[in-house]
This record gives structure tokens, sequence and C-alpha cells, in this order.
């Protein structure tokens, strides 16, 4: 069974189970570490969603998924993006992304958010069948990145 959890320590399992999922989504992400997943945690603006595997025992194989939502109040009101979600490979299909999109939701709307935001580039079908699924709708907006080199 799987089972959608608010990661609230970081131990080596959760370390591990990121170092594994991290590159199934980004090949030039920095391997996250033990600090850097506590910054996370402990923010009150970040919340690290995993999903357990019972089936998979009790190391970092049990991880199977994540998703990372971040709630933070601007003057236009409260709001949220929804980051980094990924299921490992060998679990997907099984609706995980999609529980872990629904907690996130969840957490948002508990959270007084008006609106919650992500962006999936337009290759990855499957994610983008998922939000279309979930009722994100399409916005006419120009996405920006700048390169700030941190
Ligand atoms: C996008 C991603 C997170 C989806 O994860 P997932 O756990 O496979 O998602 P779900 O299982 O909820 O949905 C995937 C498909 O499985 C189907 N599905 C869900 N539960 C199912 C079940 N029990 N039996 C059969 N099919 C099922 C869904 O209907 C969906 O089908 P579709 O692709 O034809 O629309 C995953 O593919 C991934 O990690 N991709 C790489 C990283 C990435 O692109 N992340 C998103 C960045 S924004």
């Amino acid at each position: 069974m799987i089972a959608i959890r608010e990661v609230e320590q970081v131990d080596d399992h959760l370390v591990a189970a990121m170092t594994r999922l991290l590159p199934q989504l980004s090949r030039s992400a920095p391997p996250p570490t033990t600090q850097s997943l506590d910054a996370i945690v402990t923010s009150p603006a970040t919340t690290l969603l995993v999903a357990d595997d019972d089936a998979s025992g009790t190391g970092p194989d049990r991880i199977v998924g994540t998703l990372t939502l971040a709630v933070f109040q601007i003057p236009s009101g409260v709001r949220a993006w929804i980051e980094d979600v990924i299921t490992d490979e060998r679990s997907r299909g099984r609706g995980i992304g999609e529980a872990l999109t629904r907690r996130a939701l969840e957490i948002a709307a508990a959270s007084g958010a008006r609106t919650v935001d992500l962006t999936t580039r337009p290759s990855r079908e499957v994610a983008n069948r998922l939000y279309l699924r979930l009722g994100f709708e399409p916005r006419e907006t120009n996405v920006y990145r700048y390169p700030s080199g941190g």
C-alpha cells in the first residue's frame, strides 16, 4: 500500500531515496544532502512530501515518490507552488503522482492559498496529463528564468 506523508525528520534513508529520485527529474540538479533537505523540512514555507510503499521494505527503497510544496504570503495573497514531483521509474502508473499532488492541494487549501501554480515542459506528457486531470488550467503567461548562478 502507498501512503503519503509529510517529512518531519531527515534521515539517511531519506537522503538516499532523494539521491535516487532527483536525477529522474533533473540531471543537472546538485545531489541532495542532509543539510539541503533539512532546510526544506524546517522552513515554514515548504513541505516535503514522500510516498512510502510498504511492499518495498523498510530501507530507502520504501520511498517511491516525492513532491515539494511552497506556500508564501505576498501582497496579492497567499500563493502556493508545487515543485519537484517525481515518482520512481519502477513505481509509475499506480496513482502515486496523483496522490502526492492531491495531498499538496489539500495542504495549500488549508494554508489559505488562493492559487496553486506549477510549470511543466510540454514534452513531459504524463505530467501534463496528470495536472490537467486534477483540474489545473493552462495559464496565459510568459515564464521567464534568470540564471542567477547560485
Ligand atoms: C509525472 C510523474 C510524477 C507521474 O507519476 P505517476 O506516479 O506515474 O503518476 P500517476 O500514476 O498518478 O499517473 C500516471 C498514469 O498512470 C495512470 N494510473 C494511475 N493509477 C493507475 C492504476 N492503478 N492502474 C493503471 N494506471 C494507473 C494514470 O491514469 C496516468 O495515466 P496517463 O499517463 O495515461 O494519463 C512521473 O511520470 C515522473 O516522475 N516523471 C519524471 C519526472 C517528471 O516529469 N516530473 C514532473 C515534473 S513537473
